[in-house]
């Protein structure tokens, strides 16, 4: 009984006339009322963003712009304006930016620890560095680019000492500077031509002392990171080292390099300061 009533009203042409109208205009004022409110909330909100859109990338761009040299990504405005391949969760807050004095980072061969640097120079010889992939490349803050050294060897001539005893040193622009991390980083080879043991020395020598083994300090001297393969243009795990002095200027030495590959390359280097 109760089904057959139901259908009976719902079936009612008049009966469901009656409802709509009463649904539709009972609350036609409340409903354009609360439409007011939203418009207005909405407008606020659009308002809102479009002014934050506005602001923040003027912001920057000015804070650039007043900043030549910039020091770590330890600020959030740093992290947004060092517009580099690695995305901001890879850019860790303590990472140092290597920018060095006038953009030099000097490419070394046939150097060790402890002794004097040996400057390697653009070609494709003995001592040489790929001109297009040089040292500065390994500073840059982009995995895209590489740093190639042939080392002991020639372009094109192989052998398990290739790229050994080779690395670069710099002069940071930011002056005096803590470090007591490294990562390496690999290239889009798959090969694993990524350095095994690598050292860092620090120096608050310039210029031509650079070059004098009795400059440098070493701060460092291990494993690269590298053996769990992290992958290509990926970084290699954190080495971090007990080190508490500052320095103006770090050597880097690829000191051993994975049995049978023939030569030696990575994308990064990146130190860090805790
Ligand atoms: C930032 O990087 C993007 C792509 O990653 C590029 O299109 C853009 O030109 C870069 N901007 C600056 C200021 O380098
Ligand atoms: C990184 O290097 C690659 C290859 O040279 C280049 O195409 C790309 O624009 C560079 N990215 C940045 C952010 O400079
Ligand atoms: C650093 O020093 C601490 C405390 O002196 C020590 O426990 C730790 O093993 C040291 N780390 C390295 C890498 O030498
Ligand atoms: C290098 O300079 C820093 C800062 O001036 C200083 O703290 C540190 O002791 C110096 N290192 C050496 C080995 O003289």
């Amino acid at each position: 009984m109760a089904i057959r009533r139901f259908k009976a009203n719902a079936n009612d042409p008049k009966l469901m006339e009656n409802k709509k109208k009463n649904e539709q205009e009972k609350p036609s004022h409340r409903q354009l009322q609360k439409r007011k409110i939203l418009y207005a909330i909405v407008s606020i909100v659009i308002a809102s963003i479009v002014i934050v859109g506005i602001l923040i990338p003027t912001v920057v761009i000015k804070k650039n712009g007043t900043q030549p040299s910039p020091t770590t990504t330890s600020s959030s405005t740093m992290t947004t304006t060092s517009n580099m391949t690695m995305t901001t969760t890879e850019i860790d807050m303590c990472m140092i930016l290597l920018t060095a004095v006038q953009r030099k980072v000097y490419g070394v061969h046939n150097t060790f620890v402890g002794g004097d640097s040996t400057r390697a120079t653009p070609g494709s010889k003995r001592g040489q560095y790929s001109p297009e992939d040089s040292p500065d490349k390994a500073c840059d803050g982009n995995v895209s680019t590489k740093y190639i050294n042939y080392g002991s060897c020639e372009k094109m001539i192989f052998s398990d000492s290739c790229g050994l005893n080779t690395g670069f040193y710099l002069e940071l622009a930011r002056g005096s500077t803590l470090i007591n991390g490294l990562k390496i980083c690999l290239t889009g080879l798959s090969c694993p031509c990524g350095p095994t043991v690598v050292s860092l020395e620090g120096s608050n020598m310039t210029g031509t002392d650079l070059t004098l083994g009795s400059s440098w300090t070493l701060l460092y001297h291990g494993t690269s990171g590298l053996s769990d393969d992290p992958g290509r243009q990926k970084c290699g795990s954190l080495q971090h080292f007990n080190n508490t002095i500052a320095y103006t200027s770090y050597r880097f030495l690829v000191l051993a390099k994975n049995a049978g590959e023939v030569l030696v390359e990575y994308s990064e280097v990146q130190l860090y300061s805790f």
